[in-house]
């Protein structure tokens, strides 16, 4: 490997800067120059690209957010495109790239790993949604923020004894839900990987408030429909007094969690290690707690899975 570059792409996820910092300092240990790219693959195409020191990533660990800056870049499907970006990465004698991001940002990757560029890409979305990996990095921080909302709104539900739908962050993935469910023992948990049945919902509401029950939360997977939504479908059924809370981009923001820190900073230095060893067109993962890699190709084979066991423990323990 002659020179490492490493960009962030797609949604930003806590714990991206320990990942950034992690091939950084990793790099320069092991003696390779690193390039950070500014603003994802739009900074490749339009030659953001800045050569990196150890102090140009200290202090960042901590940080939410992502100091590299992330962007969408929809023309990078391009080859044209892709063209001018690998053209900035070669006149600097760059032959080597770490791209953090979801699976969105993992196409990219693989063009260019196919392109010439040798590419390795680490999982940072708080999706969870990446096939190859127990964890993305930013998961454990998202749930983390939606829980101690979970608890706040729970004090006021139970006050008031109303039944409260919180939305949450996955457009195609429910893990955000499930675990904030199961983690915030909410009564109902509706994700897109399963169908929702709103007068199954309404039942189990009802039958909890015969039972006593002073309140219930519902949290939804912005996927599956709006917590408005699903309001408006629940009073088709039942006479309840419902509020509704969209949690939004706070999801994605604020000091990663001390396991999202360390995740970044394994799987970080973990793709630094596969380039020096010559293995690109993978991405890194964390499997019972073992570093692993999977090629782009089987990463893409099939779509991310939710973990029925625990779906269906939410549903015996939510009775
Ligand atoms: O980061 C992933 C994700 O949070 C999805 O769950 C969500 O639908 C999407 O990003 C929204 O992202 P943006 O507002 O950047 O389009």
């Amino acid at each position: 490997m002659k020179k490492i570059a490493v960009l962030t792409s797609g949604g930003d996820s806590p714990g991206m800067n320990a990942a950034v910092r992690a091939v950084v300092r990793k790099s320069i240990y092991e003696g390779i120059e690193v390039y950070g790219v500014y603003q994802g693959y739009q900074g490749l195409v339009t030659d953001n690209i800045k050569k990196l020191e150890l102090g140009d990533v200290g202090d960042i660990i901590q940080r939410g957010g992502t100091k590299l800056y992330s962007a969408r870049c929809p023309e990078f499907i391009e080859p044209d495109v892709r063209k001018k970006a690998i053209e900035n990465l070669q006149k600097r004698g760059i032959d080597s790239l770490v791209v953090i991001g979801g699976d969105g940002s993992y196409r990219g990757a693989q063009r260019l790993d196919e392109e010439g560029i040798r590419t390795v890409g680490v999982p940072g979305t708080i999706d969870n949604d990446i096939n190859g990996t127990d964890y993305t990095i930013g998961f454990d921080t998202a749930l983390n923020t939606i829980l101690d909302a979970v608890d706040r709104i729970r004090d006021t539900a139970t006050s008031h004894e109303r039944t409260f739908i919180i939305e949450v962050m996955g457009r195609d993935a429910g893990d955000l839900a499930l675990w904030a469910g199961v983690a915030g023992g909410a009564e109902t948990i509706l994700i897109p990987e399963s169908p929702s049945d709103i007068k199954e919902v309404a039942g189990r509401i009802e039958t909890g408030m015969k039972r006593g029950k002073k309140h219930s939360i519902i949290i939804v997977a912005e996927g599956v429909m709006s917590a408005a939504e699903c309001a408006e479908e629940l009073r088709k059924y039942i006479n309840v007094d419902t509020r509704e809370s969209v949690l939004g981009h706070m999801q994605r923001g604020g000091k990663p969690t001390g396991s999202d820190r360390v995740l970044a900073s394994r799987l970080g230095a973990f793709a630094v290690e596969l380039l020096l060893n010559d293995i690109h067109g993978h991405a890194v993962g964390i499997e019972n707690n073992r570093m692993t890699r999977t090629s782009f190709d089987q990463v893409f084979e099939e779509t991310h899975k939710i973990d029925e066991g625990l779906y269906r423990l939410s549903r015996e323990l939510s009775i």
